[in-house]
């Protein structure tokens, strides 16, 4: 019974996706899911994360802009994300772009991303003060995180990103919102009150 009902999860989870995915497919039709990436500063050379990509829509976009001497990591919660990412690395011959599944996020280096990417993601992240961290970890000092989520409002995103602690608000384009790493200055405030009190 137990194995029916994982069965059944899982087979409602993929359908869930595939429709997710054919509802992408009819909304970029219509626009172009590229513009939103024009916003964000991507140069030559850099490593960007795509966390919650999904069926992979920015990362032959992505590929393009940091080119041979960057690198995409695509990464999903979902199987069946990381399988069509797969897919798609294959079709296009995008050769900078490493599918990742959550848990093998710990293949991504302390300070060593450009630019996280979290469209349409945030309102669906469970364990999100983990997450923040995890980003925290593995953005570079100048490195930034932009936010694009239309089920949440502007004040929602604020308190969701800000509260943790972690980041900052940088700017705002049309479509995302932009935070920088709040660099935590503990350790030196402690000593500085240590040569106050000599
Ligand atoms: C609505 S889709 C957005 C896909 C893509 N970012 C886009 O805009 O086309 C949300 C994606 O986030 C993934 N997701 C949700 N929670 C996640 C988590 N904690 N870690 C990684 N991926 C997650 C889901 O599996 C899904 O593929």
């Amino acid at each position: 019974m137990k194995k029916l009902i994982k069965k059944m999860s899982i087979l409602k989870s993929n359908l869930h996706f595939e429709i997710m995915t054919i509802h992408y497919k009819f909304c970029d039709f219509f626009i172009d899911r590229n513009k939103i990436i024009k916003e964000i500063e991507i140069k030559y050379g850099f490593c960007v994360l795509d966390f919650g990509c999904g069926p992979g829509r920015y990362i032959t976009f992505l590929s393009k802009m940091v080119g041979d001497k960057g690198k995409v990591y695509a990464l999903d919660i979902h199987p069946l994300a990381i399988k069509k990412v797969k897919k798609l690395i294959l079709k296009k011959g995008l050769k900078n772009v490493k599918p990742l599944l959550l848990d093998d996020k710990a293949e991504l280096q302390n300070n060593s991303i450009d630019v996280i990417i979290l469209f349409d993601v945030l309102h669906e992240i469970e364990n999100l003060e983990k997450v923040l961290k995890d980003f925290y970890r593995i953005l570079k000092v100048n490195g930034v995180l932009y936010v694009s989520d239309h089920h949440l409002k502007e004040k929602e995103i604020f308190s969701k990103i800000i509260n943790s602690g972690f980041f900052k608000f940088f700017g705002k384009s049309k479509k995302t919102y932009n935070f920088l790493k709040e660099i935590r200055e503990k350790k030196n405030k402690n000593v500085l009150r240590c040569l106050k009190e000599l």
